[in-house]
């Protein structure tokens, strides 16, 4: 039989080839720990309770499921006291979350959607986290940071991940050398190194959009979803399969296994707030796992880990996956 490594023996790997500082290692350590948590919450539903919603509003003015609220808080107290962060920011807070002044401060920030595919938790379908690391830039300063701190574009992460919560608990992530997923084993209690190294083919057959807003989407993906569409018959000449979940997490987790490509475009009805998505704590950390897989994130005019962010809970629009197919919607932008 194969020896089996945990998740910390990995990470004491990744740090013993300098690719991981003992603080990044046990941020990691404490992400994964709060993960496991949420996810006995998820796996309980209605026996804890756990289902519906929590009857608040968050900073977006999107309903709280109760879901929502207890991962965030896990989360927040599982990295207040660790002494490897400086601050956090989450979906659900709407102002940078400081570290008690009781407790030692570390380098770096975290950022996260405590429950990604909240419209998922009631029918009992695969949901998520997402988390993204960048350096504070204040480190060695006595400054608490501030929202103009996390504000760093995406390419400056310096880990990101996210866990799926579905038939098995799966924790994927990235140090910026490739994308490694683990499975939690329920009986033994940790995280298993189960897929090193996942890759995206260039080529896929598999495209991801919630096709009700096809008369709101912009020219281009129009034109690009057409032409799917229309298979054998149109352009492309070969036919495609569609998917969505509606939990982002569920969806790039399927494309990182078999490649793909996942859109939600800007279109009329988000225009305003820039798009659905919020950049920095699903967009940038889900360009940089899928990067690191070989495939690309634009947000159809550029790269997503270029944009320098404006704000902390800022949207964009959201193009990832198969290189060949980002690449060829990101020209019909430019094309338009
Ligand atoms: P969240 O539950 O964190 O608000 O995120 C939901 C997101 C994302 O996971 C998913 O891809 C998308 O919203 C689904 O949107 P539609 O319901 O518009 O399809
Ligand atoms: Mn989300
Ligand atoms: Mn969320």
């Amino acid at each position: 039989m194969q020896k089996r490594v945990s998740l910390t023996q990995f990470l004491i790997a990744e740090q013993r080839a300098g690719r991981v500082s003992p603080d990044l290692r046990l941020l990691l350590e404490v992400v994964a720990r709060a993960v496991k948590a949420i996810g006995v919450n998820v796996s309980k539903g209605a026996l804890a309770d756990v289902l519906g919603d929590a009857g608040t509003d968050n900073v977006q003015g999107e309903a709280q499921k109760k879901l929502d609220v207890i991962a965030n808080e896990i989360l927040l107290e599982a990295n207040e006291w660790g002494g490897h962060l400086a601050a956090m920011a989450s979906e659900e807070v709407e102002t940078v979350h400081q570290i008690p002044f009781d407790y030692p401060k570390g380098g770096f920030l975290l950022l996260f959607d405590p429950l990604d595919g909240s419209s998922n938790i009631d029918i009992n379908v695969t949901v998520g986290t997402i988390f993204s690391v960048l350096k504070n830039p204040l480190a060695g300063q006595a400054k608490d940071p501030t929202e103009r701190d996390f504000l760093q574009p995406g390419r400056e992460q310096v880990a990101a991940g996210y866990a799926t919560y579905g038939p098995s608990t799966q924790l994927v992530l990235t140090v910026g050398n490739g994308v490694h997923g683990f499975t939690l084993d329920r009986e033994f209690g940790g995280f298993v190194y189960t897929h090193p190294f996942m890759t995206i083919p260039a080529a896929t057959h598999e495209f991801a959009i919630n096709a009700s807003n096809v008369r709101y989407w912009e020219k281009p993906v129009q034109r690009y979803i057409a032409e799917l569409q229309q298979g054998k018959d149109g352009p492309r000449g070969e036919d495609f399969n569609m998917r969505w979940v509606a939990s982002m997490v569920a969806d790039v987790h399927r494309i990182l296994t078999r490649g793909g490509i996942f859109l939600y475009p800007l279109d009329d009805k988000t225009r305003a707030q820039g798009g659905k998505l919020r950049l920095m704590y699903e967009a940038n950390p889900m360009a940089l796992l899928i990067e690191q897989a070989g495939g690309a994130a634009t947000n159809g005019h550029e790269r997503i880990l270029d944009i320098k962010p404006h704000k902390l809970h800022q949207r964009v629009a959201v193009i990832l996956g198969s290189k060949n197919e980002v690449e060829r919607v990101t020209s019909y932008h430019h094309e338009a």
